[in-house]
């Protein structure tokens, strides 16, 4: 289910055989399924050393409908590279 991006995210950016420019949905900055930011997710990846399959186990937070974990993965990578 983690590496599954849902069919919203598959959906984005890309070019629609229509002709018409794609529509750009901004980047999620939480999971809406369990009402947890990203920032609050990631501080307790830190403080409980999760990894982020670990953290989707114990938080819900990307397995239920998995819509917000390209954004998440794109939140944490961000994050860890600032961080370095
Ligand atoms: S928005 Fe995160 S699992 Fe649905």
């Amino acid at each position: 289910m983690i590496e599954t991006e849902s069919h919203f995210q598959e959906e984005r950016g890309r070019r629609p055989q229509s002709g018409r420019l794609p529509i750009l949905l901004p980047a999620m900055t939480r999971c809406e399924c369990m009402a947890m930011s990203f920032e609050e997710l990631s501080r307790r990846m830190s403080a409980e050393r999760w990894t982020l399959a670990q953290a989707v186990e114990r938080t819900g937070c990307g397995g239920m409908c998995s819509a917000c974990l390209p954004d998440l993965r794109r939140y944490l990578a961000v994050e860890n590279e600032t961080a370095a």
